[in-house]
């Protein structure tokens, strides 16, 4: 995987996201074992996370794993350079290719800018979030997460309920689960459902109980209040009703079924706080395990590593 850019879950093999995982549970391990966490792998390497939407969980997980391998770490706010003089995306990048980094780490609102950043500029560009469109190393930690508890992932079933249409964690999860042998039930209101879908592996449900009665993990959304358009979304009352996931609901699901949630949540609206705290939950789990995978996805790219 060495000098590849990360821009989506397509350009993934099932063997190259094995060797993710497989290298995500020995970077998990020096994570746990407490004290001194920075090892040398990425020593005099640099790498910039470059975030044009706001981020909490993803940015300081992309900088904590470059710390933890060693490398220069440097994080740009789009509200605090020049990008609010009117700078270009093109014209940022080259001015971060110029100071000779080996990676950046970009999110962004449109769609495509990452591959667009992999066309014009050298260093491996790993997508952090582009728009609705994907958002690469949230799948692969949904992945991991969901092997961790269950111990496979090939014949499981995950219901993803909720913003489906804005939702690029969904779109990045449905390409690296099926790629896995995992079957993906989709459910939520019928305005928020992909309009036209046709994908092997993935069944569509406009109720959310066909869709959890027998799943393995539910993976909980949340509704991406920043990017409706009008008519498209109920009231909050109204969506916490029908599709939010609450102790109800999750009486009606297997007992040992595993919640996740990528994470910021609308509490009361796709998710109670009982199912947050709840014992299937791995929501917390999911924030570790998002520094373990994007330990994995530096080390690979920036050092080597055969799939
Ligand atoms: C997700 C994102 O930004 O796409 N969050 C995250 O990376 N932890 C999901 C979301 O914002 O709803």
């Amino acid at each position: 995987m060495l000098g590849k850019s990360i821009t989506a879950m397509e350009s993934f093999s099932a063997k190259e996201i094995r060797l993710v995982l497989d290298t995500a549970y020995k970077m998990k391990q020096i994570i746990r074992r407490g004290g001194d966490k920075k090892l040398s792998n990425l020593r005099g390497k640099s790498i910039v996370n470059l975030f044009y939407e706001p981020s909490t969980r993803t940015r300081t997980s992309f900088e904590l794993a470059g710390k933890y391998l060693g490398a220069d770490v440097v994080s740009i706010n789009s509200g605090t350079s020049s990008i609010v003089k009117g700078e270009s995306l093109r014209d940022t990048l080259r001015t971060i290719e110029a100071m000779g980094v080996d990676a950046i780490v970009m999110r962004h609102k449109s769609e495509g800018a990452a591959d667009f950043a992999a066309r014009v500029v050298k260093p491996v560009i790993i997508n952090a979030g582009d728009g609705a469109h994907a958002h690469p190393s949230q799948a692969l930690l949904d992945l991991f997460t969901i092997e961790q508890h269950k111990g496979r992932l090939a014949g499981l079933k995950v219901a993803i309920v909720g913003d489906i249409l804005h939702s690029r964690v969904a779109r990045s999860d449905v390409y690296a689960m099926t790629k896995v042998g995992i079957e993906v039930h989709f459910a939520g209101p019928k305005t928020l459902l992909p309009r036209f879908f046709d994908f092997d592996g993935v069944t569509v449900h406009e109720s959310l109980e066909d869709a959890i009665t027998s799943a393995d993990v539910i993976n909980v959304l949340r509704i991406q209040l920043e990017r409706q358009q009008a008519g498209l979304f109920p009231s909050t009352r109204e969506y916490a009703r029908v599709f939010g996931i609450n102790d109800a609901r999750l009486s009606l699901a297997k007992d040992d079924v595993l919640i996740l949630h990528p994470g910021p949540q609308n509490k009361g609206l796709e998710i109670s706080s009982e199912v947050t705290y709840c014992e299937q939950s791995a929501i917390q789990e999911q924030v570790q395990n998002g520094v373990a995978v994007r330990m994995a996805l530096l080390d690979l790219t920036l050092n080597g590593g055969e799939a």
